[in-house]
């Protein structure tokens, strides 16, 4: 890995903000973990085996690592995988237990040409950057070049919009969804890419025909009292970080001005509707999982396996 790129500096003292930026990523993450297990273990489970069966350790990149949770949980999880974990800010970061020594952290701009040799990687994950990187398709296009033939790629983005399972959105929901969708039009965001991550990574040619695709619905409260646990405790999780989520969505692409402003006068009223005991709201998360083709390979008819 390159060795002179920075790193999270270990005197940082994170301020108020910071740590409750870090507690909304994390609670995201244990809530989408709960929605998306265990496929992805399974998967990276059996694709980190192979490599290291092979006799040799495996590198694995988390883009835009935020908390570092994923990062150190991969990296506690399979001790001959090496795992960067990359961001431009670390203001979210904390450090955990790294027993294995098998991870470490480093400042890329991704949006900028990548600092990799072609085929560095077996394995490259990106979770919630959409709203981050403006041409997000480009991004993944440029990470399939760093991604190992045979390695594999997951992507993980939540749908922007929010869907009332039991009757239509309230006003200030539609509203804000609306508002959202065309302020992000002028950020070249494509709200609707979540639900096409799968043909984001095969427009790139580059992938085998065989992707597993993941669509959950994550309750915004833990409001269905026959569902699983699971559901139950990421609905509650979700729950309690939508009003500061709803805020990060503005903030991370907007800058000052009317379009802001307007989201963010509903942003307090949509967050409070979401939340209410009597509403049945849900976003959509997906995940892709695909395989880059051995360099001999040809492109086939692709198959989606859902889950
Ligand atoms: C919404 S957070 C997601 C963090 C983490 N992936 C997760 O799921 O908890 C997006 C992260 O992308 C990082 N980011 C934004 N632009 C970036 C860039 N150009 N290069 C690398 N990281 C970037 C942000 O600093 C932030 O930590």
């Amino acid at each position: 890995m390159p060795s002179s790129m920075g790193a999270p500096d270990p005197q940082h003292d994170p301020t108020t903000a910071d740590r409750h930026e870090r507690e909304r990523l994390d609670t995201l993450h244990a809530a989408h973990t709960l929605l998306l297990s265990p496929t992805e273990e399974q998967l990276v489970g059996a694709h980190l085996g192979a490599v290291h069966a092979s006799g040799r350790r495996s590198a694995v990149l988390d883009v835009g690592t935020g908390t570092g949770t994923w990062a150190f949980s991969t990296a506690r999880r399979h001790p001959f995988a090496d795992v960067l974990g990359v961001d431009i800010n670390w203001a979210a970061y904390g450090r955990q237990d790294a027993p294995h020594g098998n991870v470490e952290f480093h400042t890329v701009d991704v949006t900028k040409p990548l600092p990799w040799a072609g085929g560095t990687f077996d394995l490259i994950h990106v979770k919630a950057m959409l709203m981050d990187i403006p041409h997000y398709a480009q991004l993944v296009e440029r990470l399939a070049v760093v991604l190992r033939p045979g390695g594999l790629m997951i992507l993980v983005e939540s749908s922007m919009s929010f869907e009332c399972i039991d009757g239509t959105p309230s006003a200030v929901v539609t509203s804000w969804c609306a508002s959202l969708r065309d302020a992000l039009a002028t950020k070249s965001s494509d709200i609707d890419l979540p639900r096409s991550l799968d043909r984001t990574l095969a427009a790139t040619g580059v992938f085998t025909s065989q992707f597993y695709f993941q669509e959950v619905g994550c309750p915004v409260g833990a409001y269905m009292p026959s569902a699983s646990q699971a559901l139950l405790r990421a609905g509650r999780l979700h729950a309690s970080v939508i009003g500061p989520t709803l805020c990060r969505l503005i903030s991370s692409r907007l800058e000052s001005g009317p379009r802001r402003r307007s989201l963010e006068r509903l942003s307090d009223a949509c967050a409070r509707d979401l939340q209410s005991p009597s509403s049945r709201y849900m976003q959509r998360l997906f995940a892709v999982y695909a395989f880059k083709r051995p360099s001999s390979d040809r492109t086939g008819p692709r198959h989606r396996h859902s889950f």
